[in-house]
């Protein structure tokens, strides 16, 4: 079985859908079962899809939590990390999937995936606080034009992500807040997403023009041993996946377009670099050509378990977009590497070795003393290698690399505002060359007057005078 978990959700028809519907365009999804559909494109070619799960439009939000959140948020308590994406294109249901009408709607039926996995998590870990000692912390941040912007502390407008040996990818200096209970978690993303909200207006965008990140970490004290392990939880609203020019967008917002298309593609590039090739062959996955998919590496890589909401709409007028949006989860769903099993559980459901090679046993044997040692003597045995030169600090090229990424990002940004403020020197230009033209036709205009009344006034006096 693929370790991604991919499903579909059909919205119900939007308003205009139905109206539309009246005038002749239909419905582009026959349901079969509860794995398979039949897509029908504009040109009434049909194709049949099976997936982990199709949620038709009469789905309930909690059919798809308990389906597609529940395990990966169990498995995250548990020190397995996790991710949960919204998929599609702008209007096709991926915020309703997420937060539902609004992160602190009481309405039962229609909260979403997020305040599902809050009430969740803090509910599990009620239930387990006898065996372990539980710490939530909490961050989030949108990616907006490839940067990633700290919602938790708006000062914080480009944190730059690293990759640590251990801890895998971090968002360095990322507002970090500590939840005790599901309601201060809820009370906190109200505020992120308030702070999303005032970034839109200032620099007028809607939400569906950047990438928005939930993180959960969960630490773990085991009360018996006092080993500590942690598990990272990862939930993802992107922006809308449609095509820049079927929005007829110009300017900024076509840039915005294209930065999205942009990260989206190195999104479908990174899991075409997972999905091809031998799994024992190391490939290069171009993790680093956007912010998402370096956010996401560890999720996509293996070391954390994936699901991937692909919200369609159901209606013909959007079935080129709905039919790009289910090929991206069909080929999502071909990523096979494993999730890298937590600490407590490596032992046990690890597969025995008969033909792994020789960067699997030195990761299996590294794994093992990992279990047997505590953080502080992998940290001792590290700093030993370094001094005496067998590994080299990741930290000196981690900064090479972040800022490396951050020129780029700069000088992205600075490209943008020329361009921009080029549109408005050669627009003043443009309008000030047709002012001189129309002076100049003006000026010809009155030449030629005069110059024919000057014709006709010495046609008169030779007249007179003859
Ligand atoms: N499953 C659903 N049931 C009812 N309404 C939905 C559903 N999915 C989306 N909607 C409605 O459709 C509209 C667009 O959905 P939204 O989640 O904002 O799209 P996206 O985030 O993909 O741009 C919203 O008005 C939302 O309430
Ligand atoms: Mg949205």
């Amino acid at each position: 079985m693929s370790r991604v978990t991919v499903c579909a959700r059909f919205r119900p028809l939007s308003s205009k859908e139905i109206r539309d519907h009246r005038d002749g365009s239909g419905v582009c999804v026959r349901g079969i079962d509860a794995e398979n559909f039949v897509f029908q494109d504009d040109k009434e070619d049909e194709f049949t899809f099976s997936l982990d799960r199709v949620f038709y439009e009469d789905s309930a939000q909690a059919a798809v939590y308990e389906f597609l959140a529940l395990p990966i948020m169990r498995d995250a308590v548990n020190a397995i990390n996790g991710t949960i994406i919204t998929y599609g294109q702008t209007g096709a249901g991926k915020t309703y999937s997420m937060e539902g009408p609004g992160i602190q709607d009481s309405d039962e039926h229609k909260k979403g995936l997020l305040p599902r996995v809050v009430d969740g998590m803090f509910e599990q870990i009620r239930s387990s606080k006898d065996m372990a000692r539980y710490t939530v912390k909490l961050s989030m941040v949108e990616i907006y034009m490839e940067r990633v912007r700290d919602l938790l502390d708006l000062s914080k407008g480009n944190i730059q992500i690293k990759e640590n040996k251990n801890q895998g990818i971090q968002l360095s200096g990322v507002t970090e807040v500590p939840v005790s209970d599901s309601a201060e978690a809820l009370q906190h993303l109200c505020s992120g997403l308030a702070n999303r909200a005032v970034g839109e207006t200032q620099m007028n965008m809607s939400s569906s023009r950047s990438h928005c990140a939930y993180l959960f970490t969960i630490q773990q004290d085991s009360v018996k041993d006092k080993r500590v392990k942690t598990g990272k939880l990862i939930l993802v609203d992107l922006a809308g996946s449609e095509k820049a020019d079927k929005t007829g967008a110009e300017g900024r917002v076509l840039e915005e377009a294209k930065t999205i298309n942009k990260s989206l593609s190195a999104l479908g590039n990174v899991i075409n670099a997972l999905t091809s090739g031998s799994s024992n062959k190391a490939n290069h996955v171009p993790y680093r050509d956007s912010k998402l998919t370096r956010i996401l590496q560890d999720a996509l890589g293996g070391n954390s378990r994936m699901a991937l909401l692909c919200c369609c709409s159901p209606s013909t007028s959007n079935a080129s977009e709905t039919l790009s949006t289910l090929r991206f989860g069909m080929r999502a769903k071909h990523i096979k590497a494993s999730p890298r099993a937590s600490e407590v559980k490596s032992a046990k459901t690890r597969e025995e070795p008969s033909s792994e090679t020789k960067d699997e046993k030195r990761g299996r044997i590294l794994e093992k003393m990992k279990e047997r040692m505590s953080n502080e003597d992998i940290k001792m045995l590290e700093e030993v290698f370094i001094q005496e030169g067998i590994i080299f600090s990741l930290d000196s090229m981690e900064e090479v690399d972040t800022a490396y990424e951050d020129t780029v990002s700069k000088t992205v940004i600075s490209l943008h505002q020329t361009v921009e403020k080029l549109q408005v020197k050669v627009k003043k230009l443009e309008a000030k060359n047709k002012g001189i033209q129309e002076q100049a036709l003006r000026n010809h205009e009155s030449d030629r007057l005069g110059r024919m009344s000057r014709f006709i006034s010495s046609w008169y006096a030779s007249f007179f005078t003859s």
